[in-house]
Parts: structure tokens; C-alpha cells; sequence
């Protein structure tokens, strides 16, 4: 697919599949236009998550291509072993598993995070986030997305009253590769760990959809719950909000750009080969309080 393939001013937006997910061809991201990005928001509010592909950008390309989208917030604390946030970029948080002179230097590392919407244990969790391949590996490393206005909207109506109302706390310790966060304790009772609590049912801001807002498995807490309530609970909201109908997996090739919504989407990743380097960037938009849906 070629990246000139629009011609002036409109874009092309082919669906991946039914679930979620959208081809879009706009040109050069670095000339974007307001027209351009005009039509590009309307693919994303339709399509949840965009790939844009055959694009090169350096850090302050990607990260102007991300301000398009709004104002930009400080990447995601790093992991213990992860070497430090270069001061100069931010808004720039990488994820790789590579690691140089015994620190990663970026994210996530080889193993396979679990589904999970991004940064939720902040108390105003990112609006979207934007990842760009700058190294991929031969094989692997594939980002599996799923589709939260859909898996609301299989709940039976039981299950939807009885989440109704209802909240999670959003547990910050771990990383969704399951690495501890500095300052934090590995062993803390989740009715006591540490995190904001958010609606299951998220009225997304801009479109007026309510979608299921879950964060993360590991380590959740539905509140004023048993701890054996809370896990029963959990267990059956998931066994929806990932099956296989509502989910789409993206084999990444270099120079791809993914933009994905965190109000309404979750996405997973697949392990990497550890002999071999995946290195992505990504940048990510502040989002606004989570407001509670019906
Ligand atoms: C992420 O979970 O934010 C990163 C996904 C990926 O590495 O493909």
C-alpha cells in the first residue's frame, strides 16, 4: 500500500475487519492538514483503532503527529530495571524489549502483556495513544485489539444492572508485562493496593457511547465487593470483553503507525522472540475524568 495513494485533501479508510480496526491512507502524516485530520478523527471515532502505514518519523515527528490529537502527557512511569526517561522527550515512552548495558530500554520487555487499556491506574487515564514501528522483529510481537462499545453491548441485561453504578479500582503496582513499578509492593491486599477507582461502564466523551472499561485482569478489584465477589464478577465481565468476535490482531510492519482509543478499546500484545529487537515509540493524548455510563 502506498502512502500517495489519496488524492488532495481526502483520505481512504478501509475496514480491517467487523470488529474494530481501520486501513487509513491520508499521505504523509507530517503534512497533515486540518481537512485531513478532520476526516482521520471521523475513522477513528468509527473505527476505534487506525493504522497508518509506510510513515518516517523521528521523535518530534511522531510526537507533533500525536498533537494533533491534543496535548500530549508524560510516558508512563518506567519499570524496575528499565533504564530513565530521557528528560528531553517526555512525552516519548519506548517500548522494547532490548536491553543495553544491562538496563531495557524501554517497556514491556520480551513477555506477552495482557489485555488492558492504557495507563488506567492514573486517575485521568490517556484519551488515546499513538505507537510507530521503529524496529520489528522477523516474527511476533503481533498487538491484538479489542472492541468495548461490542462487549457492552453482549452483556445480559442482568449482568448489565449489576454493574450499574459500579466501579473498579485500577491497581498501578505492575506493568502490563507484569513488572513491578518503583516505590510499590508486589504483596498488598487488593481491597488496600494502590490506584483510582473508575465506572465499568465509561460514557466515552466524545462520541456519547457507553463502552465496558475494565483496565486490566490481574490485580482488579470490582469495589464494596468480597474479594471472592470481586474475582467471580471479574471473571465473567472478561469471559465477554475479549472473545474472539470482537478482537483484531495486527501483524506490524516497519514504519506503521497504530493510533487506538483507550475509552473504548483494550489490546494485548504477543511475546517476542528475545533473540531478536522490536523497538516502538509511542506517545499518548490526556484524556478527561472517567464518567460513568448507564
Ligand atoms: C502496549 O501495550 O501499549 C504496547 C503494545 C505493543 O507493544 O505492541
Amino acid at each position: 500500500m502506498s502512502i500517495n495513494q489519496n488524492t488532495a485533501g481526502s483520505i481512504v479508510v478501509t475496514p480491517v475487519c467487523d470488529a474494530i480496526g481501520a486501513d487509513v491512507i491520508c499521505g504523509d502524516v507530517k503534512k497533515m492538514t486540518a481537512t485531513v485530520f478532520h476526516q482521520l478523527q471521523q475513522a477513528f471515532h468509527q473505527y476505534l483503532v487506525i493504522r497508518i502505514r509506510g510513515q518516517q518519523l523521528n521523535i518530534e515527528q511522531l510526537l507533533n503527529f500525536g498533537r494533533w490529537f491534543g496535548t500530549l502527557s508524560r510516558g508512563a512511569p518506567v519499570h524496575i530495571g528499565q533504564k530513565p526517561r530521557d528528560e528531553q522527550y517526555p512525552e516519548l515512552a519506548i517500548i522494547s524489549n532490548v536491553i543495553e548495558n544491562g538496563l531495557a530500554i524501554g517497556g514491556l520487555g520480551d513477555g506477552e502483556p495482557v489485555w488492558h487499556t492504557d495507563s488506567s491506574f492514573n486517575d485521568i487515564p490517556p484519551s488515546l495513544s499513538v505507537l510507530y514501528s521503529v524496529e520489528i522483529p522477523p516474527a511476533g510481537g503481533d498487538t491484538g485489539f479489542a472492541n468495548m462499545y461490542t462487549a457492552l453491548d453482549a452483556l445480559p441485561k442482568a449482568l448489565r444492572n449489576e454493574i450499574g453504578g459500579r466501579t473498579i479500582k485500577h491497581d498501578k503496582r505492575f506493568t502490563s508485562g507484569g513488572q513491578l513499578r518503583p516505590g510499590f509492593q508486589a504483596d498488598q491486599d487488593l481491597q488496600d493496593s494502590p490506584g483510582p477507582s473508575h465506572p465499568i461502564i465509561r460514557k466515552h466523551p466524545d462520541t456519547g457511547r457507553d463502552a465496558l472499561y475494565l483496565g486490566r485482569r490481574p490485580y482488579a478489584y470490582v469495589n464494596g465487593l468480597s474479594l471472592t465477589d470481586s474475582e467471580a464478577l471479574l471473571d465473567t465481565l472478561w469471559s465477554y470483553a475479549t472473545r474472539e468476535e470482537f478482537t483484531w490482531h495486527h501483524q506490524w510492519r516497519l514504519g506503521d503507525i497504530l493510533i487506538w482509543d483507550n475509552r473504548c478499546t483494550m489490546h494485548r500484545r504477543d511475546a517476542i522472540d528475545p533473540q531478536t529487537r522490536r523497538i516502538m515509540h509511542r506517545t499518548q493524548c490526556h484524556g478527561t475524568a472517567v464518567i460513568s455510563g448507564m
